[in-house]
């Protein structure tokens, strides 16, 4: 992956092989916090790769500074080959990079539809052949949410704010897209309709970088594991191998906090 890298060419444009985040040496500290601690991953094109860890381990940390919510205090990040630590986030945005909140954020007395369709109104360019009311009106039918178009989101449960977020996380046609605790909240339905959308958007070309604490969407998903334990990376690899992580099992699977 390295090798293929450095023989890329500059500029955007898809890059074969290469990963499509390449994090280094990334630290950010809050006060005398170190909520991240030199850490680096790379998550690879295509791929479904999940974060977890303890609560306050800080994996929503890492997701604000990849979106540029927080500015790291050092390490690089690299998008398609691009640096992008410390770059204002509608920015980030634009290169392709969109994301759902772990405290979900809506409009919740507007419409499901004017949810979406604010988020399509605010693309990150390009022509586009359809209207924006079609490409809400796609959205909607991809996450299953068509039926309850018209509802007001303060009318909806827990599953669907969270389908919504989604829809609007889509909107800006992400190549990467970050989700922070897809799963909580849901009931078992809810939770295997995740499970399939997930896979589902990957098939559909997406990478997709998830941080849950429901194990068994982790293990049911991830092509690969990272996990963070004070801001510090203990484990990567695939899900077999972080499942009987001896250091793993400590920190984290074989606590309560998992909820696995
Ligand atoms: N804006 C902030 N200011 C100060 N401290 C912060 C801030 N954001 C996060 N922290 C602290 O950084 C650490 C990591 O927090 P973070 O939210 O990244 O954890 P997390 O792994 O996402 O946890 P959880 O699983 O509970 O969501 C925690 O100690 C938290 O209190
Ligand atoms: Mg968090």
């Amino acid at each position: 992956m390295a090798a293929a890298a450095r023989g890329a060419p500059p500029g955007p444009g898809p890059v074969s092989d290469a990963p499509i985040l390449a994090i280094r040496n990334l630290s950010r500290n809050f006060g005398g916090l170190r909520a991240l601690d030199d850490v680096s991953l790379e998550v690879p094109r295509g791929a479904v790769f999940a974060l977890i860890g303890p609560n306050g381990s800080g994996k929503t940390t890492l997701f604000n500074v990849v979106t540029g919510t927080l500015a790291p205090t050092s390490g690089t990040i690299l998008f398609q080959g691009e640096p992008i630590a410390g770059a204002k986030t509608h920015e980030i945005v634009r290169r392709g990079i969109g994301r759902t909140f772990q405290n979900i954020r809506l409009f919740t007395r507007m419409s499901v539809f004017d949810n979406v369709w604010v988020a399509v109104r605010t693309p990150r360019g390009g022509d586009r052949a359809r209207s924006e009311t079609e490409r809400a009106e796609a959205l909607l039918e991809l996450t299953g949410l068509t039926a309850k178009r018209n509802e007001l989101v303060e009318n909806l449960n827990f599953g669907e704010r969270r389908r919504l977020e989604m829809a609007r996380a889509l909107a800006t046609e992400p190549r990467l897209l970050l989700l922070d605790e897809p799963a909580a909240g849901m009931g078992a339905l809810e939770l295997e309709r995740l499970t399939q959308d997930i896979r589902r958007l990957r098939e559909l070309g997406a990478t997709i970088f998830l941080i849950e604490h429901t194990m068994d969407l982790v293990m049911g998903v991830a092509d690969r594991i990272a996990v963070l334990n004070f801001g510090h990376k203990i484990a990567e690899g695939a899900p077999g191998e972080i499942q009987t992580n001896q250091r793993v099992i400590e920190a984290y699977l074989g606590r309560e906090g998992s909820r696995a």
